[in-house]
């Protein structure tokens, strides 16, 4: 671990995200000095795994003594949390001008689907408010505290916050993209689309080849690699010169027995894979022929 330097930082509700965050910073040198939940027990916890910063709850007047707040609880508890937390630092920093008790402070948040102004309490009271999302995936801490590094952030706000934002991320060795204040559900939806929708495709797919034989260790690997390289495929080529499959081949035949399968196994997915084949044609640029969203009563495989 670097030696500690810069401003106090203040974790406020670490969960998976705050807590691999917090452990990657405190790793790179920033003084993580107070570790902050509603339970003392989950402070504590997340102590450990991050390996500094004094246990408290969000009730404590201690946390006045940090000039960094980073705000990682759940979405639905960014507003009543900075509420919160704005009601305790003026409580205990009471004296001066209310608009001005939090400047040279900074409050991000982490949430992609709200922007900085969920953090409106503390900007009230003079502090530099602004998020700080990792466009990444993290399923657990210990995963988080891997893969948050060198990954691909995004930073909106109040300038001397998005600056903040800025330097963690180089210290993380990753890219900050900053992004529209007012468009940050568009923004969280394109990671939705291809995030958890992709888990849940992914799922379903494993039953179908589970169906055909394959152990599930196996399944997920194969889905695994597949996926892996289609991935890797669009990264380089963009979506239409990475279509492979039946719809961009002209391959009716098949998609008709794909939805007579689908009927047959699993028809809540008949729905969902109609949407998809819609956007695959759209993207290849093909006409299907007529009749090619009827199904027959044939039973067919
Ligand atoms: N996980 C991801 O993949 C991911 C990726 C990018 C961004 N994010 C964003 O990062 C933030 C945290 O997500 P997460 O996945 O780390 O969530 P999480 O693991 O569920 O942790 C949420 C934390 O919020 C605390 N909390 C919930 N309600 C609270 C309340 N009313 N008052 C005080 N604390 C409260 C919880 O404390 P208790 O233990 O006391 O319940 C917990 O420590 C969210 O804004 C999320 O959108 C998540």
């Amino acid at each position: 671990m670097r030696p500690r330097v810069g401003p106090s930082v203040a974790i406020i509700g670490p969960g998976r995200v705050g807590q691999a965050l917090a452990k990657l910073l405190a790793g790179a040198g920033v003084r993580v000095d107070f570790v902050a939940a509603r339970r003392v027990g989950r402070a504590r916890r997340a102590q450990k795994f991050i390996g500094c910063g004094r246990v408290v709850t969000l009730t404590d007047p201690a946390l006045a003594r940090a000039s960094v707040f980073v705000l990682t609880v759940a979405d639905r508890a960014l507003q009543p949390v900075a509420k919160q937390l704005a009601d305790l630092l003026a409580r205990s920093l009471g004296v001066g001008r209310r608009s001005k008790l939090l400047a040279g402070r900074v409050f991000l948040h982490t949430c992609g689907s709200l922007d900085a102004r969920v953090l409106k309490p503390l900007a009230r009271l003079g502090g530099a408010v602004g998020s700080l999302h990792p466009f990444q995936t993290v399923p657990s801490a210990e995963q988080g505290a891997k893969n948050l590094l060198r990954t691909f952030w995004t930073t909106e706000g109040d300038p001397s916050a998005c600056r903040l934002a800025r330097g963690w991320v180089r210290l993380l060795k990753g890219k900050i993209v900053r992004i529209r204040s007012d468009r940050k559900t568009l923004y969280h939806l394109s990671a939705f689309l291809v995030c958890p929708t992709l888990v849940a495709l992914m799922e379903r797919a494993t039953g179908f080849l589970e169906a055909v034989g394959a152990p599930t260790r196996v399944a997920r690997q194969m889905l695994g690699a597949f996926v892996g390289e289609t991935v890797k495929n669009f990264v380089a080529f963009g979506g239409r010169r990475s279509l492979t499959g039946p719809a961009s081949r002209g391959d009716w035949d098949v998609i008709r027995r794909h939805r007579q399968e689908l009927r047959r196994r699993a028809p809540d997915l008949l729905p969902v894979y109609d949407s998809l084949l819609r956007e695959i044609l759209h993207l290849a640029g093909k006409q299907p022929p007529p009749g090619i969203w009827k199904l027959s009563n044939k039973v067919v495989g």
